[in-house]
């Protein structure tokens, strides 16, 4: 069974505070969108990329996406007003003969092609949905709106989640038609009741949200 990424990349990055949506914004001369494409084609089984864009620049993630040796193995649809909208229309994009699907955040554009193939790898020896994790570096604390707290869970089982997350394409595409939101896709499959498991994520696979991420990237890739 073929693997399917789901690129999302249709958020507007305000935090990054630059003038174009953050997949567009470019570190050691390529835009974050390339950088996650390049990546995500570096993995084993990939065989095709559904780039979720914004409707606003369709255009420029096609010209962007066309200049991949691989090109003719993405496709580009717009994106919706929030994250999950966009999985959304990224899954409705993937080709009939995909049976595995990762969903990735093209601001986590570093993630490497390693990670990918042990999602896929821990998916085909027969988990539904797995997830990669980092160990908390910081005590964690539940809080009420008033900023009171409310618990602290015992950190060490906690972790922090990264994307690529990886589904058996009926899973994720039952999870989706619940017509729920939520920040990750995970969470959309917990609440079916299927069990997602979690492994060793990547320190690679961090988020760029912040300037200060920006300077990491460029930092990473000897910019
Ligand atoms: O905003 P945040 O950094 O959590 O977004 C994570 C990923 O989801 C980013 O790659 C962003 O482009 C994508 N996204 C999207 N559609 C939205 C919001 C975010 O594709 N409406």
């Amino acid at each position: 069974t073929h693997v399917g990424v789901i690129l999302v990349a249709a958020g507007s990055g305000t935090r990054l505070r630059a003038a174009q949506p953050k997949a567009f914004v470019r570190v050691a001369g390529h835009t974050l969108l390339e950088h996650a494409v390049a990546r995500a084609f570096e993995a084993a089984d990939t065989t095709q990329i559904v780039v979720v864009a914004p409707a606003s620049h369709l255009v420029e993630a096609g010209a962007l996406a066309s200049a991949h040796p691989r090109a003719a193995d993405v496709t580009v649809v717009a994106g919706g007003a929030e994250r999950t909208h966009s999985v959304a229309a990224g899954l409705a994009a993937l080709h009939d003969d995909i049976g595995v699907v990762l969903v990735h955040d093209a601001a986590r554009c570093l993630a490497p092609a390693g990670l990918f193939d042990r999602l896929v790898e821990a998916v085909r020896t027969g988990h539904d949905a797995v997830v990669p994790g980092l160990a908390v570096a910081d005590t964690i604390k539940q809080v009420d709106a008033s900023g009171q707290v409310v618990a602290t869970p015992d950190r060490s089982t906690l972790r922090a989640i990264q994307t690529p997350q990886a589904f058996t394409r009926h899973v994720l595409a039952d999870a989706h038609a619940s017509g729920v939101e939520a920040t990750d896709d995970a969470a959309l499959v917990e609440r079916l009741g299927t069990t997602v498991l979690v492994v060793d994520g990547d320190e690679l696979a961090f988020k760029v949200t912040t300037p200060t991420d920006l300077e990491r990237a460029e930092r990473i890739l000897g910019g």
